[in-house]
């Protein structure tokens, strides 16, 4: 048992890379196989790329025969129909590996609503897709003492939607507190510690048998990767900005193996 969690830490890590509205498909399908290269010795950290949707297939391809796994930015939960500008779960099911929903650019700039992130999660599930569910507090929310109270919201508003526990391999949850997000100003390994223990606990509260991996996202570079990793309940990290540059990527991918083996060997 690892101190201040009731549960083993996930020995397994993942570090999934969020290229956001960035890279033309060229740029994509290189940047992608410059992953696939520079992570290919990583045995104990699921890797993922997120490109824009115009590159899934193309990426798809350019992945075939390594490791890391594709995912979505977002996805709509309806299968099909008068949706314009949407992409189904229905419509990546079968080649695509997971999906990211309620990411806080989705929240704060498009204004989905907390039910609206549920759905999505659903669908991704009912589709047979992994999906990565993002939850974090904005700057205010915090300095007024809220951080717990926003991320139990979210995550109850998800879990509103779900008949049952979802198998705890499909899912995993990214706390990204808003105001560390593309600014540079990570939280410290023990800011992002606390909240991701709370997080795990509210889930066990209502999932006893398992909670998933849970994952810190917001300005993680390979400087600060792996004193993040080092703490006790942080399952590795969802990244913006600097997965877009394959070479820092992987040593944040190699942070997070190293962390796996003496998590393993604990
Ligand atoms: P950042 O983005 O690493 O650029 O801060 C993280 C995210 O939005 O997932």
């Amino acid at each position: 048992m690892t101190p201040g969690s009731e549960r083993p830490a996930a020995s397994r890590l993942m570090v999934a890379g969020n290229w956001k509205m960035n890279t033309t498909v060229e740029e994509g399908v290189a940047l992608a196989r410059a992953v696939a290269t520079t992570v290919s010795t990583a045995a104990r950290v699921d890797v993922a790329v997120l490109p824009p949707f115009t590159h899934l297939w193309a990426v798809h391809a350019a992945l075939q025969g390594s490791d890391v796994r594709l995912g979505a930015q977002d996805v709509y939960w309806k299968d099909s129909g008068a949706f314009t500008g949407e992409i189904s779960a229905a419509m990546l099911a079968g080649w695509c590996d997971l999906t990211l929903v309620g990411h806080s650019e989705r929240r704060h700039i498009f204004g989905e609503r907390d039910d609206e992130v549920g759905r999505k999660f659903v669908a991704s599930l009912a589709h047979g897709l992994g999906v990565i569910l993002a939850v974090g507090e904005t700057s205010d929310e915090r300095d007024e003492g809220n951080t717990f109270d926003v991320v139990d919201r979210q995550l109850d508003a998800v879990f509103a939607e779900l008949a049952g526990p979802p198998a705890v391999d499909a899912w995993v949850i990214a706390y990204e507190p808003v105001w560390a997000i593309g600014t540079g100003r990570t939280a410290t390994p023990e800011q992002a510690q606390e909240v991701v223990a709370h997080i795990k606990q509210h889930v066990r509260s209502r999932f006893p048998d398992g909670s998933p991996r849970v994952l810190y996202g917001g300005s993680v570079t390979a400087a600060n990767a792996a004193s993040l990793f080092a703490q006790a309940d942080i399952d590795g990290a969802l990244v913006g900005g600097v997965s877009l540059r394959a070479e820092e990527f992987g040593v944040i991918v190699a942070a997070a193996e190293a962390a796996a083996g003496s998590r393993g060997a604990a």
